[in-house]
C-alpha cells in the first residue's frame, strides 16, 4: 500500500484515492452487483482501507504537519463516507427496482392457502347437503329473502283464508306497490320463482334463509332451509323415494333407513314427514331421537296441481316432487349442538371449538 513521507507526497494519494473513488461509484449501477458494490464499500471505508492506513501514518510524519495532514485525511474520509451513503441507497434501490421487474407473476399458479378463521358449522351443514345434491343434477338456484305474498303463499296453494298460513308465523312488511310482503318463511317460495322463470323441465336445489317470529331451544327467528323441486313429465312417488335414498346416504356416508310418514303440506299432494334412521343409535332409541329411533328432517310431496297451475305448467302434462328441510337442525345433529341459539350467537369460543377447516 502507497504511504507518504511528506505533505506533498500524501496529497497526491489523497486526489488520486478521491479521482478512484468517484470512478468506482460513477460506473453506472448496471454494471454493478451486490458482490461488487460490498467491495467498493470495503475498499474506501473499510477498516483496512488506504485511508485508516494513512491515518496511522500520521505518527512519522513531523510534529509541525501531523495536524494539517489529518485535516486532509479526515475530510476525504468525510466525503467519501457521506458520498458512499448516497450511493449505497441508491444502489440498493435499483437492485430492488431490478428484482420487481424480474419477478414474474404465473396467473396460473395455485394461491398458497389462506386460513383466516373457520367455517361456521352451518355451512359445513349446508355444503354436506347441497353437494351431493348437485352431484345428482340439481342445479343450485338462489331466491330472495324478502317475498311478495304471491311467491310466499298464493303460489304455494296457500290462498289468503287458507289455515296453513298460521302454521308458520310470519314476519310481514309494510305493504308497497299496492302488495304484501314478507320475510319468506320457507324456501318453497323458490320452487314458484324457477317454475314460473325457467320453466320445465326442473330440477333445482335452494339453500338460505327464512324467518317466523318463533323463539325457542328449537326455534330462532332466522334459520336456514335446503329446498329441492323436480318437475318433469312422468314423475312418480318412486323417483321421489330413490331420490331422497340416495340424498341421505350420500349425506350420512352409508346407507340409510328412511321413512316417509303421510303429513300434510298444502303445495304438495300426498306429502310426508320425511323421517331417518337415527345416526346415534341405529333405531335402538336414545337421547337425541327422542328414542323412537327416527330423526325427523323434513318434508316432501308430489307437486300440487294448483302449484304447477299457478305457476303456468300445465298438470296434465307435468308433475314432480319437492322436498325442503330445516339445516340448522342437521347440523346440531351432525355437530352435537344441544342449543339452536349457540349457532347464531356468533360467539368466537363456542365457534372455534369445531376446529372446521
Ligand atoms: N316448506 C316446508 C316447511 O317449511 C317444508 C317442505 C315440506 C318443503 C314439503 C317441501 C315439501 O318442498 O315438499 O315446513
Amino acid at each position: 500500500m502507497s504511504t507518504y513521507a511528506q505533505l506533498s507526497d500524501l496529497e497526491r494519494l489523497l486526489a488520486e484515492e478521491r479521482s478512484q473513488f468517484r470512478t468506482a461509484t460513477g460506473t453506472s449501477l448496471e454494471a454493478l452487483d451486490d458482490a461488487r458494490v460490498e467491495d467498493i464499500r470495503l475498499r474506501f471505508s473499510g477498516r483496512n482501507s488506504p485511508l485508516q492506513e494513512w491515518l496511522k501514518g500520521l505518527r512519522a510524519l513531523p510534529p509541525e504537519e501531523r495536524k494539517g495532514a489529518g485535516a486532509l485525511i479526515n475530510a476525504l474520509k468525510n466525503d467519501i463516507e457521506s458520498e458512499l451513503e448516497v450511493f449505497l441507497v441508491r444502489y440498493r434501490a435499483y437492485a430492488e427496482d431490478k428484482r420487481l421487474a424480474q419477478e414474474s407473476d404465473d396467473l396460473t399458479l395455485p394461491l398458497p392457502e389462506v386460513r383466516f378463521g373457520s367455517r361456521h358449522p352451518v355451512a359445513v351443514a349446508t355444503r354436506m347437503l347441497v353437494e351431493p345434491l348437485q352431484r345428482m343434477g340439481f342445479q343450485y338456484i338462489d331466491g330472495p329473502e324478502i317475498e311478495s305474498d304471491f311467491f310466499n303463499f298464493e303460489a304455494l296453494n296457500i290462498p289468503a283464508d287458507h289455515p296453513a298460513r298460521e302454521m308458520q308465523d310470519t314476519f310481514f312488511l309494510a305493504s308497497a306497490k299496492g302488495m304484501e310482503w314478507v320475510l319468506r318463511t320457507q324456501t318453497s317460495s323458490v320452487q314458484a320463482h324457477a317454475l314460473k322463470e325457467r320453466g320445465v323441465p326442473l330440477k333445482i336445489v335452494c339453500a338460505g334463509y327464512t324467518y317466523r317470529n318463533e323463539y325457542d331451544m328449537t326455534h330462532i327467528p332466522t334459520f336456514r332451509q335446503i329446498e329441492c323441486l323436480v318437475v318433469d313429465k312422468g314423475v312418480n312417488l318412486a323417483h321421489m323415494r330413490h331420490t331422497l335414498s340416495v340424498f341421505f346416504s350420500e349425506v350420512f356416508g352409508r346407507p340409510v333407513k328412511l321413512r316417509l310418514r303421510s303429513s300434510y303440506f298444502p303445495f304438495t299432494e300426498p306429502s310426508a314427514e320425511i323421517d331417518v334412521e337415527c345416526q346415534q343409535c341405529h333405531g335402538a332409541g336414545c337421547r337425541s331421537c327422542k328414542h323412537t329411533g327416527w330423526l325427523e328432517l323434513g318434508g316432501c310431496g308430489l307437486v300440487n296441481r294448483n302449484v304447477l297451475l299457478k305457476c303456468g305448467v300445465d298438470p296434465d302434462v307435468y308433475g314432480g316432487f319437492a322436498f325442503g328441510m330445516g339445516i340448522d337442525r342437521i347440523a346440531m345433529s351432525k355437530f352435537a349442538v344441544s342449543d339452536l341459539r349457540a349457532l347464531y350467537e356468533g360467539d368466537v369460543p363456542f365457534l372455534k371449538d369445531f376446529h372446521l377447516a
